[in-house]
């Protein structure tokens, strides 16, 4: 039996500093810092400061890992970094650092795709077989792929638009709930009438499997401006049943198009239908519940896998890097950082795939 990969991963593309060690398909240590509270007063990710908690940040993180792993620098077979896409200057601070290390040890050096990271997830988590459904829905990004091998991925559909999770997160802010809207909406929906206010399920009557979610969020900002208007403000009630409209409308486009991007995918037969998700809107017991409905309805597997390798972490980015080199995919110090890297070259560009950033 041939000894499995030992990598590090770095990951530096958003506003999660990570890094992690992965033996195989076991996660020996995984260390995020993120950036929130940094971020908080400008309402979104400011790249520049992104950039910088990155740089101060990485060396450290990196050092937690090997620590936590019980391991050194020698121990591994290789360095697995993000290259992209992302937020140019994180993207760069990772980079760097992987490159240094690859330099001082002569370890190999691997760039991974973070939509890779994310897309191959279920098989660290839970050693699902090629090819399966993914959908990654977060607050940058969200699109259906076919998993066909750790290089091949078939996205069949996606936002065209703004993406599900900085749908949730404007909600809140248009409600006066704090952030990150999607567990404050969440929790605000579970005392709200889902029904009060009739909300649009935009695209929901076109065939394929694109989505839009910018209407949504305009729906929400004129029912919020309508009860101003009339009662001067929004009561906690208001609040709940807005959330609850929402989150009843982003759930209904969400089952409805992965009804459709698996029918799609099981037209291809594949030997154990497997359906999975990632993200840190995949969190939402709502959404998870109608996706479990469904699987069961249509005789294919759930994977859910465990929170804190849906959203950014670095476990995934080491883990992707050792399928990539353990079929030969390995870089040298020409790795570039790539704000944009599409999973599927051949699909025709996306009009947008969320305006909070490169991220997923
Ligand atoms: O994957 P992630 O941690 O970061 C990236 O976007 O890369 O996802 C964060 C997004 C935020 O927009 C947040 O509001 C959303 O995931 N989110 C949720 C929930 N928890 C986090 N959305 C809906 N329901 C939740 N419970
Ligand atoms: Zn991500």
């Amino acid at each position: 039996m041939t000894k499995p990969l030992t990598l590090l991963g770095i990951e530096s593309s958003c506003d999660d500093t990570a890094a992690a060690v992965v033996q195989g398909g076991k996660v020996l240590s995984s260390v995020v810092y993120g950036q929130t509270a940094l971020h908080a007063a400008f309402g979104g990710v400011v790249p520049e400061i992104a950039a910088r908690a990155h740089a101060e940040k990485i060396d450290h993180c990196v050092e937690e890992a090997l620590a936590d792993a019980g391991m050194s620098l020698s121990d591994l077979d290789g360095i697995a970094v993000t290259a992209g896409p992302g937020l140019i200057g994180g993207v760069l601070s990772g980079v760097m650092c992987a490159k240094g290390l690859s330099a001082a040890t002569g370890l190999p050096l691997i760039g991974v795709n973070h939509l890779a990271g994310h897309a191959l997830t279920p098989r660290l988590t839970d050693n699902v077989s090629y090819p399966y459904l993914m959908l990654l829905v977060s607050g940058g990004h969200c699109q259906f792929l076919i998993a066909h091998a750790h290089d091949r991925f078939d996205r069949i559909g996606g936002t065209i638009d703004d993406a599900p999770g900085e749908a949730f997160d404007k909600t809140a802010r248009l409600l006066g709930l704090p952030q990150p809207g999607g567990p404050s909406v969440e929790k605000a929906a579970q005392s709200g009438d889902p029904k009060r206010f009739k909300l649009p399920r935009p695209l929901l009557g076109q065939e394929e499997c694109d989505m839009s979610f910018s209407g949504l969020k305009t729906a929400i900002l004129r029912a919020r401006d309508g009860i101003v208007a009339e009662q001067g403000g929004l009561t906690t009630q208001d609040q709940a049943d807005l959330s609850a409209g929402f989150q009843a409308a982003v759930t209904d486009v969400l089952i409805e198009k992965t009804r459709r991007a698996l029918a799609l995918y099981l037209a291809q037969a594949p030997a154990t239908p497997t359906f999975a998700i990632a993200g840190g809107v995949a969190a939402n017991s709502s959404i998870r519940d109608g996706l479990t409905r469904l699987c069961a309805e249509m005789g294919t597997d759930f994977i859910a896998p465990p929170l804190r390798l849906c959203t950014d972490n670095a476990a995934m980015i080491a883990y992707a890097g050792a399928e990539k080199m353990a079929a030969g995919g390995i870089d040298d110090l020409t790795l570039s950082a790539r704000p944009r890297w599409p999973l599927d070259d051949r699909a025709a560009p996306m009009l947008g795939s969320g305006k909070k950033g490169a991220k997923a």
